[in-house]
């Protein structure tokens, strides 16, 4: 008898979803959850035909050096940059993320960011739990937040998310602004509600201003100081795409100096640590990178990680051709891993 491949998982999973893989794979599953440094991770991926990893483990050619049987890495997520996808097509790994199936939970998250950022929800709560609350003695005008309703709405960053996000305007009675490298189909826009300005435009106009960018060394600190101060001193930035797009010391600085009036975070520069300043402020809120995390989001991500490793290793109905390819020329190409 054969031996079955290798799949390694690096971060705990939901036990019936990494029980689809036993079926077919030798699995060996991370119990807790951890970073794995790139030593750690070349030794993982030395032995392995495929592994599952998550958005904190970077794989780069110094991990797949001596990766000779691995053939699939699967990401959970959408967002790629832990991935080097030259280096991984080099190797003739292919790779692989989970798009679409958490569109609607991460739009989802990023309006809750924007309304409790908005109508202050995180401080206010914040304040109950202390026992501050007098009762009836509670001023008329305490708690005063901004209105999100009938509210120019700003999405840097026109993908399935963006327009995610940008449907829900619809409902709220929102102007819907974007800005994107490319003009979406008119139906698209239509349906949207949504109009393409310059991203000058973008930062002038937008009453809340959410960011959904794919993070690359271009988008790094695409909002910065100067950006900050083109925006309304009244503005609002929502932030669920990656850390690094922001510069954090620049958002916290204009927060503090009331250059701008609050902000929803889901995502940091060098996560899990979070810029002091931001946590010493009260207008803004912050959650710890879980805009996906819905239970049938994350289930659907591992399950679509999971098909992409099963096809990817030829086996189940989709043998060979896996769903969610990154860089689907390694399909194509004759490997002498085969
Ligand atoms: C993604 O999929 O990129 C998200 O950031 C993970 O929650």
């Amino acid at each position: 008898m054969t031996a079955k491949p290798k799949v390694w998982v690096s971060r705990p999973l939901f036990p019936d979803v990494l029980a689809r893989l036993a079926e077919h794979f030798d699995v060996q599953a991370e119990a807790i959850e951890r970073k794995h440094g790139p030593d750690e991770l070349k030794a993982r991926l030395a032995d392995v035909d495929g592994a599952l990893v998550g958005l904190a483990d970077r794989v780069d050619a110094s991990v797949l050096e001596g990766a000779r049987r691995l053939k699939v890495v699967a990401n959970l997520g959408v967002g790629h940059n832990n991935l080097d996808l030259d280096a991984l097509t080099r190797a003739g790994v292919l790779a692989s993320n989970t798009p679409e199936v958490l569109t609607e939970s991460v739009a989802d998250f990023a309006w809750a960011l924007m309304l409790a950022a908005a109508r202050r929800v995180g401080a206010a709560e914040r304040w109950l739990r202390a026992g501050q609350w007098p009762g009836s003695n509670m001023r008329f005008d305490d708690w005063l937040g901004l209105d999100v309703h009938g509210r120019t709405l700003g999405i840097l960053g026109m993908g399935r998310i963006g327009q995610g996000i940008a449907r829900r305007g619809f409902g709220f009675d929102m102007r819907v602004l974007y800005h994107n490298r490319t003009r979406l189909p008119e139906a698209v826009e239509r349906e949207c509600h949504a109009a393409l300005v310059s991203r000058d435009e973008l930062l002038r106009q937008a009453d809340f201003l959410v960011l959904v960018l794919p993070f690359t060394p271009e988008n790094r600190h695409a909002i910065g100081a100067l950006e900050l101060s083109r925006m309304k001193r009244s503005a609002v930035l929502v932030n669920v795409a990656r850390g690094g797009i922001v510069d954090d010391a620049a958002l916290a600085a204009a927060l503090r100096s009331g250059q701008l009036a609050a902000a929803g975070l889901d995502v940091f520069e060098g996560e899990p640590s979070v810029h002091p300043d931001l946590l010493s402020l009260e207008n803004v809120v912050l959650s710890p990178h879980i805009a996906s995390a819905s239970e049938e989001t994350r289930r659907a991500m591992a399950n679509l990680a999971v098909d992409n490793v099963i096809a990817a290793l030829g086996f189940g109905e989709s043998a060979g051709k896996p769903p969610t390819p990154l860089n689907p020329a390694v399909l194509s190409r004759a490997t002498s891993k085969a």
